[in-house]
């Protein structure tokens, strides 16, 4: 039984965040966009999205798609509505958790996220969730930051600044391991390719990319 059953928004993080991540939005975007344009390539016309901020994957749908958001922070929502409307996307904002979507079973085709499992109470919890709501042959399509290898300055920077990112960023943590838990979680087959940011923020800057099929 997972421990995540709730969302807890914070009265400052919150708005900090929803707007960190509008100005910053673009420049992350820049980074990433090669991965994301490879594992979001011809989403289909309804997609669900675990904790989709403020809109930074809207540009990876088509026009007149419909984006299922879980996405339970309420500062993010605002901007969030705007940038659908902005991209003719229809957007269902749900309330809710990643650990505890309340879709049914076996309803969606597809499934993203973009540094998401980071930040999220429970991974594991998460991604028994992705399981039960993907159709067989649907596929998770996640974008996400992870743990540096043991050993390297990047790890023992992450491990350094661990306390202050979670509390600057709502709970991430950069020391996940979540390559490893993406091939334990009874997917049929799981394809990712971890790869390195030139970012100056160098604990966000190791990633992985990657489609697992339900
Ligand atoms: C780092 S932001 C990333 C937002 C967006 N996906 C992007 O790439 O810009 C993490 C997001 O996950 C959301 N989040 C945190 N915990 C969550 C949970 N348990 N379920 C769903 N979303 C969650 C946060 O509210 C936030 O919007």
């Amino acid at each position: 039984m997972s421990s995540a059953t709730a969302f807890e928004v914070h009265r400052g993080r919150g708005p900090f965040n929803a707007a960190f991540f509008s100005l910053l939005g673009p420049y992350i975007e820049w980074n990433v966009r090669h991965h994301k344009r490879r594992v979001f390539a011809g989403l289909p016309g309804t997609v669900v999205e675990l904790g989709s901020g403020v809109g930074a994957n809207l540009r990876y749908l088509q026009p007149g798609s419909t984006l299922v958001a879980i996405e339970p922070n309420h500062p993010m929502h605002h901007r969030l509505r705007t940038a659908a409307e902005r991209r003719g996307v229809d957007l269902d904002l749900r309330d809710s958790i990643a650990e505890h979507t309340g879709l049914p079973d076996r309803s969606a085709d597809t499934v993203i996220s973009s540094l998401v499992l980071c930040t999220v109470t429970d991974p594991v919890a998460v991604l028994a969730e992705v399981r039960r709501i993907l159709r067989p042959g649907g596929t998770f399509r996640f974008v996400e930051h992870v743990a540096a290898p043991p050993g390297t300055v990047t790890r023992s920077l992450q491990r350094a600044l661990r306390r202050p990112w979670a509390w600057t960023f709502e709970g991430c943590s950069c020391e996940r391991d979540l390559s490893t838990l993406l091939h334990t979680a009874g997917f049929a087959r799981v394809d990712l390719e971890p790869y390195r940011l030139h970012s100056p923020f160098i604990t966000f800057n190791t990633q992985i990319a990657g489609v697992a099929h339900r």
